[in-house]
């Protein structure tokens, strides 16, 4: 990490954790906790999941739901939706157009995401605000300037040429939800098949979860903030390691939090060393 960029981040939070922690500033990455989403994961598919094939060693059959159990609608949904495209062109095209949930009526545009393609460090918020909305990119308002600062101070940006210290940046919702609520989680389950694409093509050694939002959808819990911020997660089929951190809009209205969000900066530095 090199010391202007380090600087300016510092400055940009106010504090000078740097000299207040002295030796201190290293912080052991905590062993993985293996908090999967894959129930989640399983629970969205696109397409209904077969039933098991051990169904056959003399287990009973299981009934599938009668018409009257299921939900109607969101059922209709899953059967009819095509499959996400496996190609990032193609992605981006369906994403663009996308009708899947209610968000499509209110918004401007849909919010890809932005970066490289190959970044080892996978950013995913909450979902687009209203510069979002209007840019039809994540991240480019007030909060967006003190991520970029939270990404320079660990000698990363979305405009970094070289993959080995790019970002993608992307969020849980691709559509601004009207007057900047929290995406609920219908909208999150229709919309995370394309998070799930972007990840899978992307592959990055770690996804850091910004703020309460993104981070107890992506985990599958209502844990408050301050319980999900230190264990390293696994998400999805691939285990991708996972951490979670501060939002930088929290951060501009929790002064007080920016020192751990500096250390929890350390940290997401020092897992993207050691997998490179
Ligand atoms: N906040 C988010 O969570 N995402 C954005 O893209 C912008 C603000
Ligand atoms: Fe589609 Fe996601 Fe936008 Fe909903 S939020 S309309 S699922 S792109």
């Amino acid at each position: 990490m090199n010391n202007p960029r380090r600087k300016r981040y510092l400055k940009a939070l106010g504090i000078d954790v740097w000299r207040q922690r002295g030796a201190t500033v290293a912080v052991a990455v905590d062993e993985p906790v293996e908090v999967t989403a894959e129930v989640v994961q399983e629970a969205t598919q696109l397409r209904p999941v077969a039933a098991p094939k051990a169904a056959a060693a003399g287990a009973p059959r299981r009934q599938s739901p009668t018409p009257a159990m299921a939900e109607p609608v969101v059922v209709a949904a899953a059967i009819e939706r095509p499959p996400v495209p496996a190609d990032w062109e193609g992605l981006r095209a369906m994403v663009k157009d996308c009708t899947a949930c209610k968000l499509c009526t209110t918004r401007t545009q849909t919010v890809f995401g932005v970066g490289h393609q190959t970044a080892p460090l996978m950013i995913v918020g909450e979902g687009p605000g209203a510069d979002e909305d209007a840019q039809g990119e994540p991240f480019v308002g007030r909060a967006g300037k003190l991520l970029d600062e939270m990404l320079a101070a660990i000698g990363r940006s979305r405009n970094e040429p070289d993959a080995a210290r790019a970002v993608f940046i992307a969020n849980v919702v691709k559509c601004r939800p009207p007057g900047n609520r929290d995406p609920e989680a219908d909208e999150v389950e229709a919309c995370r098949p394309y998070l799930d694409r972007q990840i899978e093509r992307v592959q990055p050694k770690l996804i850091v979860a910004l703020g309460r939002v993104a981070a107890q959808r992506l985990l599958s819990t209502d844990a408050p903030l301050s319980r999900l911020r230190g264990p390293l997660y696994h998400y999805g089929p691939d285990k991708t390691p996972l951490l979670v951190t501060y939002h930088p809009a929290y951060l501009l209205r929790s002064p007080r939090e920016k020192a751990k969000s500096w250390d929890d900066l350390k940290k997401i530095h020092r897992h993207l060393v050691q997998s490179a």
